[in-house]
């Protein structure tokens, strides 16, 4: 269920599209019920709901909530597309993004072995405000959940909660959802007046409580959401650990879920590793690095810098305070120091780009010296254009090369020229003023200042 605004994040996102460790939150929750086996989860949509479409993608399926009366009203949406279907069917709302799909898995099989109408999830939560609270009977069967904003004082004191997590039976799924009505504080058809109504109907009810409580915190304002994000960060880190690599400070570390990191790679603090970043073995990242979809083989350093969209090949260093944009591709061996941003730019194997340079739509080959202060000058105003550079050039510092330009093999270029017109292999360009010494003139000048 992922139809709902989400007033309490205050955002124009809607809510289940907010991330937790780089992914939304509804398809986390979508991650966890494919890994529990459902082959292709329903989503139901509704507020920006092209938004949530087109973020999930076409593993899923889409039922639309029109309007938003409620989670009852919400899980009734489905009921075409699972139109025949009488197996378990498993409910969740899509702002319980930490999920474990173990947990979901035994709510299916509860729901196959008890035959139960209602499988519910529960826990016992310390603070349990704002979640619906479990009812049972003399008996000690659930038979109804109260929400917070219809609890009395007692049943306020109740503290195993409704966490949003259901498994159905589908046989009769739909027919009670049609039963709902919206006598109740907030005048929704509430998904929780299910336990009642199975209950009331003759059919089974139980719960299948578990202490996993991190598992199952909901997410409705921005600081649940800053919580859910430390628990699933540490899990995250956690488990690069056990996998071999070294977290120096994992309560300052931050990996998005889908990045990959190999074995013996160092990551020391303060580094943001996201998106579909890969990271070989042996590297060292960090301290403070930012590092966004990009792929670092093994052998590779970045120190305190940003690395986005770009591939560095192994051995290759970065940093400190260099920014290597999308499209870079940094070749093995090669060494790019500080104050230097390269963008869409293959550099080949054992280039030097030691201090303070841009690159810009360029190629430079094997072997390569870049100077302090070269830049590409890549941009007329109108049209980004190319610069080439041949392997084993020299290019002086303070070189300014207006591009289109192309430098050939073994050339080199004297420190701060301006070159506008091609260097051939092997030439030396030199492009700049003739220096002239004036001897003794420094006598004559001070000699008339101090008059
Ligand atoms: C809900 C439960 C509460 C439980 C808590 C656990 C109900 C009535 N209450 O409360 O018992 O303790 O979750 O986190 O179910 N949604 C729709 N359409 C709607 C309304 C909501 O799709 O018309 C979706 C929302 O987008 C959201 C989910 O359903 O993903 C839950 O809605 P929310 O408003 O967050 O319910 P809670 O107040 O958290
Ligand atoms: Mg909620």
């Amino acid at each position: 269920m992922a139809a709902g605004k989400g007033t309490r994040m205050k955002s124009d996102l809607p809510k289940t599209l907010h991330q937790v460790c780089g992914v939304p939150m509804v398809e986390l929750v979508g991650r966890a019920f494919k890994a529990a086996g459902v082959e292709k989860p329903v989503v139901v949509v509704g507020h920006h709901g092209e938004q949530v479409e087109q973020a999930l993608g076409e593993s899923y399926a889409y039922a639309w909530q029109r309007e938003q009366l409620g989670t009852g009203h919400a899980a009734l949406m489905a009921e075409s597309m699972l139109a025949g279907f009488e197996g378990p069917v498993l409910v969740a709302a899509g702002d319980v993004p930490l999920l474990d799909p173990k947990y979901l898995k035994s709510l299916i099989d509860t729901q196959r072995k008890t035959g139960a109408t209602c499988v519910l999830a529960t826990c016992v939560m310390d603070n349990p405000f704002g979640y619906g609270r479990v009812i049972y009977d003399a008996k000690g069967v659930p038979c109804n959940i109260i929400e917070e904003k219809d609890a009395d004082p007692e049943t306020k004191k109740l503290k195993e909660v409704c966490v949003s997590l259901y498994c159905f039976d589908g046989r009769h799924l739909f027919r009670l959802l049609k039963t709902l009505n919206t006598n109740n504080a907030q005048g929704e058809y509430y998904l929780t007046d299910m336990v009642k109504a199975a209950y009331d109907n003759g059919g089974t009810t139980v719960t299948l409580p578990t202490d996993n409580v991190d598992m199952l915190q909901g997410v409705n304002d921005r600081w649940q959401l800053a919580q859910a994000a430390a628990v699933l960060r540490q899990r995250i880190n956690r488990q690069l650990a056990l996998s071999g690599v070294t977290i120096i400070d994992p309560e300052r570390t931050y990996i998005g879920l889908d990045v990959e990191v190999g074995v013996d790679t160092v990551i020391h603090p303060m580094c943001t590793i996201s998106g579909k970043t890969k990271i070989g073995s042996g590297c060292e990242i960090g301290p403070s690095a930012n590092i966004v979809d990009a792929t670092i083989e093994d052998g590779c350093t970045v120190l305190m810098s940003q690395v986005n969209g770009a591939t560095m090949k192994a051995g290759s260093r970065v940093g400190p305070f260099s920014n290597l944009r999308p499209g870079t591709v940094l070749g093995e061996g090669s060494k790019v120091g500080n104050f230097v941003e390269i963008k869409n730019s293959d550099i080949g194997q054992r280039v030097s780009l030691s201090h303070l340079t841009y690159v810009g739509d360029a190629s430079i080959g094997r072997d390569t010296n870049i100077g302090a202060g070269t830049i590409t000058c890549n941009y007329d105003g109108f049209v980004k254009n190319r610069t080439t550079i041949g392997e084993n050039a020299f290019v002086g510092s303070n070189t300014t090369l207006v591009a289109p330009v192309n430098i050939g093999n073994d050339a080199l270029i004297a420190a701060g020229s301006v070159i506008t017109k091609d260097v051939p292999d092997w030439a030396l360009g030199i492009g700049r003023g003739k220096q002239e010494n004036k001897e003794g003139w420094v006598r004559g000048w001070r000699a008339r200042r101090q008059k």
